[in-house]
């Protein structure tokens, strides 16, 4: 809200404002995405998580978004534990799918664009080749399904929706695999990691900066957004070993089958990004130069 000298709210500026709502405000990207948007003097941001909106309760979610009026409402909230979903599959839908239906109906009672965050795990990954937005999905995990349920309601019922794929989050402010590493080299001398998954692993900060140039061309449909180039997640791995300085820990390459985790990810999931490019002029950088900037502000964070 812009207020005058007199602590007025000044009406005329407040008219040229773009009003956003971030729904998961909290979360890893939530974050980057308030920080984003706020940076504008042209965005009035709200951001709002489970304290303030909890997405299954559909009245609850349709009055507050109406209530709201905002321009662009994004939904950055999700169920996000990809194992846990394969045994909390009610919980994962309620989330992932039946809550972005809720947002959906919210922000067509007040006209506004939804953006929804997606996944690559909506593919089985058996094309081996960069998927196109086009390629049909064939989720393999119960949180793929869910979040390809979620796609569907916001190209059934959103008035104007944009869809982000995204893969590999990393950031700042939330568990991820770069921290996960980090922690475990403080413990164990031999990490061990699969060599059998290839995809993007992506930058938050570079996300939120390509989600709001999407909005900014008033882009609908699916867009695939990630950092260019392609690793498995032992190069992923190592990389953060050698950008961080850390000797002396080994790493071992395992299989997928090895790690036996309870949900299957795709063997490759890469994403061919032009859509993007031709939307916006942008392309991500390569994750390795996004990597080694989130290190090095992890490292001024924690001075
Ligand atoms: N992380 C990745 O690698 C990745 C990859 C591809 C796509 N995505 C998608 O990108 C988006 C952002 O991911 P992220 O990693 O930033 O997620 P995140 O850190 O887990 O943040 C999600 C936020 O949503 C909140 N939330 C959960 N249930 C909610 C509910 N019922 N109502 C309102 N808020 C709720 C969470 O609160 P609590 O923490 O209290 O539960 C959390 O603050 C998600 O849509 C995700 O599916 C992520």
């Amino acid at each position: 809200m812009i207020f005058d000298a007199n602590g007025e709210s000044n009406r005329a500026e407040e008219s040229k404002l773009s009003r956003i709502l971030v729904i998961g405000a909290k979360g890893m990207l939530g974050r980057d995405l308030m920080e984003t948007f706020n940076a504008s003097s042209l965005n009035d941001v709200t951001g709002w998580d489970i304290d303030e909106i909890d997405i299954r309760r559909k009245e609850e979610t349709v009055e507050r978004i109406s209530g709201l009026q905002p321009e662009t409402v994004i939904n950055a909230a999700a169920y996000t534990n990809v194992d846990g979903c394969e045994s909390q599959v009610e919980t994962a839908f309620a989330v992932n799918a039946e809550g972005m239906r809720h947002v959906a109906l919210g922000a067509n009672k007040c006209h506004s664009k939804v953006v929804y965050l997606s996944t690559d795990y909506v593919f089985d990954g058996t094309k081996c080749k960069p998927y196109v937005e086009g390629d049909p999905p064939n989720p393999l995990s119960v949180y793929g399904r869910s979040k390809l349920q979620g796609e569907r309601y916001v190209q059934q019922l959103a008035e104007d929706g944009l869809i982000v794929r995204t893969q590999w989050l990393f950031g700042r402010h939330g568990n991820n695999f770069v921290s996960s590493i980090l922690r475990q080299t403080r413990e164990k001398k031999e990490l061990s990691i699969v060599d059998d998954q290839i995809g993007s692993p992506t930058y938050t900060v570079d996300l939120a900066n390509a989600i709001s140039a999407l909005i900014e061309c008033d882009a609908s449909g699916v867009f695939h957004v990630a950092n260019s180039d392609y690793c498995n997640w032992l190069t992923f791995g190592q990389s953060i070993l050698k950008y961080s300085g850390i000797n002396g820990v080994n790493i071992r390459a395992i299989s997928s089958k090895e790690l036996n985790r309870a949900a299957i990810r795709p063997h490759y999931s890469g994403f061919n990004c032009r859509k993007l490019k031709e939307a916006t002029g942008m392309t991500l950088r390569p994750w390795s130069e996004a990597l080694k900037d989130y290190l090095s502000s992890c490292e001024k964070f924690n001075d």
